[in-house]
């Protein structure tokens, strides 16, 4: 392993516990480098969007934009990239169109098509651009905050394969569920292989901690979501946890965000291998906290549309979801961040704000 500058900043990975307490939450926010501040518009002006995910120099500087722009405020960085990488990897073509969001031209129509998937996908040569990414990113956060890695789940990254890109009704993606059951968890499979040895070469490469994200998990039935989905945390978890014990390398926390799978709280709590459940704001914290019982950390849960709000709504909903996540008035196993990303639209001043009111307000007493 490379050796790395020594962390001065680890609220994070304490707060990542369950049950752990902290002298106040920390906080991040999913899409922390984007659109929102003009130094990253800025970069995007001259690069193409993936050719900053595959240009490490690139993908460290706008990861550090927000650490440097919010010094003292933010608790993480979290590396730039895709979740669409994988399918990238896999095989398909991706192409970010600006305004309307991914676009895989040559979309898996219907089970024939799994064959245009590579057999084998060799992770370290398709997608090493984000290990050196993180690496450099790690030397030059100088051990400020710590660095998150991630991945997307193969339910979501297998709706974007199947529908071509994003989608109100999932029709698509949906019929392969029903109509082709075996195929569907046969690629779901595929993919969370590829999951496992990402994220663990990620974690190799220097992050300190890894998120799954199912941006779509809501979009399952419950059944659906026990049937498809939850497997698929599973897996992952416990493969990345025995690569890493058998390469004798320290776990890290592991962080899910099943988008709206509120219903799944109880279960994924005792029994996904995940140690941190994000939560969107469709979910009462104190309703989570009864459902989590203590066996899992924490994250989120403001509406990102609040950071539209003005200062004094800001101020509310922080304070507000503070006080519904602290424990005996302690900050405790909890990682404060909106329930989604922030949006372009937000006022970066004003996120400052959301910042400094988290800080006030989940002081433990
Ligand atoms: O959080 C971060 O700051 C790290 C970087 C990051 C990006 N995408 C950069 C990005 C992360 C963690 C993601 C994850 C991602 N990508 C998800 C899961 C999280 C979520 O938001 O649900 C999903 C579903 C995607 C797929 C994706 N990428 C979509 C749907 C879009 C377009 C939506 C939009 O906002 O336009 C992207 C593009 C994208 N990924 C942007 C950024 C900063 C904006 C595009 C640009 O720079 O032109």
């Amino acid at each position: 392993m490379v050796e790395f500058p020594e962390l001065q900043n680890d609220l994070i990975i304490r707060a990542a516990r369950a049950g752990e307490e902290t002298e106040r939450a920390p906080v991040w926010v999913m899409r922390q480098a984007g659109r929102y501040l003009p130094e990253f518009r800025e970069v995007r002006k001259e690069n193409e969007f993936f050719h900053v995910c595959r240009t490490p120099k690139l993908a460290c500087e706008v990861t550090l934009q927000p650490i440097r722009r919010y010094a003292g405020l933010l608790d993480a960085a979290i590396i730039f990239s895709d979740i669409l990488v994988i399918p990238q990897a896999m095989g398909l073509e991706v192409i970010m169109d600006p305004g309307h969001g991914p676009v895989l031209p040559q979309p898996l129509v219907d089970p024939s098509h799994l064959s245009r998937l590579a057999s084998h996908v060799d992770v370290a040569k398709e997608l090493g651009y984000v290990f050196d990414a993180i690496t450099l990113t790690r030397h030059e956060l100088k051990g400020q905050v710590p660095l998150i890695g991630f991945s997307g789940a193969p339910w979501t990254l297998m709706a974007y394969m199947i529908e071509g890109g994003g989608s109100k009704t999932f029709t698509k993606a949906k019929t392969w569920l029903f109509k082709y059951p075996t195929e569907s968890k046969d690629l779901l499979h595929r993919i969370a292989d590829v999951c496992v040895d990402y994220l663990v070469g990620q974690i190799k490469a220097g992050a300190q901690l890894v998120q799954l994200f199912d941006t779509w998990a809501a979009e399952l039935s419950p059944r659906d979501f026990a049937e498809f989905a939850a497997p698929t945390y599973q897996s992952i978890a416990s493969g990345v946890r025995a690569r890493l014990a058998a390469a004798n390398i320290k776990d890290v926390p592991l962080l899910l965000f099943a988008k709206g799978a509120n219903h799944a709280i109880a279960t994924l709590a005792s029994s996904s291998g995940w140690d941190v459940l994000g939560l969107d704001w469709l979910v009462d914290p104190v309703v989570a906290r009864e459902l989590a019982n203590g066996k899992v950390a924490l994250q989120g849960n403001v509406d990102p549309n609040v950071l539209y709000g003005g200062r004094d709504a800001i101020e509310r909903e922080v304070k507000r979801t503070a006080e519904a996540f602290k424990v005996g008035g302690k900050s405790t196993g909890h990682i404060f961040n909106l329930g989604h990303g922030i949006t372009p639209g937000v006022d970066p001043e004003d996120l400052r704000w959301f910042f400094e009111c988290v800080h006030k307000y989940t002081k433990s007493s």
